[in-house]
């Protein structure tokens, strides 16, 4: 059986930068509040008829191609994870595969929010073990800051979420030192309607409606505190199975990066497995919550600084709506 390594990181965000102040100008909240509550001082916006969904994907998964000493046409999948596609349908991957010169491979977008990339990244080793490919791209992009309301009404999402997109380039590795060890995915339905955005859907008649948008059922909805309380469970759990899976413990880990929801959950997790500051990665301060964009931007943004090396063991763990949560453990 084949295994798989990441060959390749990058990561684009949008250039406008907004900061909390900036955010207190629209709604009742203050810089204090955000960042006591969640650690974030400024996120990104995208700009209008500059950045998609898609086109951020492209130049995340430019740069990663290019670390890869790949071009696009060595690539044989697309894995696009997001929750804001540039469509209803079709699907944010065949966009991205027409903005660079891949050849007429297959796409594929993944709908588990902010556990997507894990996923993705999932599906790819998977993909790559069987022989089937030996080069995929896996990407995470969101554009968010138009799917809340910039006033108090909408402002439990307007603080924690921003746009911006990674992607890394999974290969076949021949190397059993220089791989990923395990993916580890789970979900919990019934909490479907804790972090929503439920129209417009297929259930009504009417998909959207007048009323539907007086009443605010357009914006997404997040019972905060539940998503809290279950994303400090599930995320030291997700963590220590994947250890377990592999006889290793807590002292392995060389760099843990926790999905960027908030940085009071990334803590709590932290303090929870006893794992030392430089051994957990947090960037939301800069970029608030980028869901299925998190965990690609950070790997691009540690491995630029020159902190992943061969060898070092890096888990990667992920909560959110669904509830979905998973992990992975690489040997990098
Ligand atoms: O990627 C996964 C998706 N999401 C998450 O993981 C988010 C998980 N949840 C959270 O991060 C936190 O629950 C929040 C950051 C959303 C909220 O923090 P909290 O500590 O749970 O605050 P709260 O909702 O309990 O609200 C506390 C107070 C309330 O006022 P009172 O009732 O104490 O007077 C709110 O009305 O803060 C008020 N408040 C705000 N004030 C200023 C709520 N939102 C804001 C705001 N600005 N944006």
């Amino acid at each position: 059986m084949y295994s798989s390594k990441i060959a390749g990181v990058g990561f684009y965000v949008p250039e406008t930068v907004v900061t909390n102040s900036d955010l207190e100008k629209y709604m009742d909240t203050s810089d204090a509040w955000i960042t006591e509550r969640s650690g974030i001082k400024e996120r990104r916006f995208f700009t209008e008829g500059k950045d998609t969904v898609a086109k951020m994907g492209a130049k995340a998964s430019a740069i990663a191609l290019e670390r890869a000493g790949l071009a696009p046409q060595d690539i044989d999948f697309i894995i696009f994870a997001t929750l804001s596609p540039d469509y209803n349908f079709p699907g944010s991957g065949v966009l991205l595969q027409r903005e660079l010169p891949f050849r007429e491979i297959g796409a594929l977008d993944v709908r588990t929010q902010c556990t997507g990339f894990i996923y993705g990244l999932s599906i790819a080793d998977q993909f790559i073990k069987t022989g089937m490919y030996q080069n995929i791209l896996v990407v995470g992009s969101e554009i968010q800051s138009n799917v809340f309301e910039m006033s108090t009404r909408g402002r439990d999402f307007a603080v924690l979420f921003g746009d911006g997109a990674g992607a890394v380039v999974v290969q076949r590795s021949d190397n059993p030192q220089k791989r990923i060890l395990s993916t580890h995915l789970h979900s919990e339905g019934k909490y479907a309607e804790d972090l929503i955005l439920e129209h417009p859907g297929s259930n009504l008649k009417d998909r959207m409606s007048v009323k539907l948008i007086e009443e605010g059922k357009h914006l997404p909805f997040m019972r905060g505190n539940a998503v809290f309380k279950h994303a400090v469970s599930r995320f030291p759990e997700v963590i220590l199975e994947s250890l377990e899976a592999n006889q290793l413990t807590l002292q392995d880990i060389d760099m843990l990066i926790p999905h960027q929801a908030n940085l009071r959950i990334s803590k709590a997790v932290q303090d929870k497995l006893g794992l030392p500051d430089e051994k957990v990665y947090n960037n939301i301060q800069k970029y608030g919550n980028t869901t299925a964009a998190t965990i690609p931007i950070c790997l691009a943004e540690l491995w630029e600084a020159g902190r992943l090396k061969d060898g070092d063991l890096v888990c990667l763990a992920a909560f959110g709506s669904g509830f979905t949560w998973a992990s992975a453990l690489i040997r990098w």
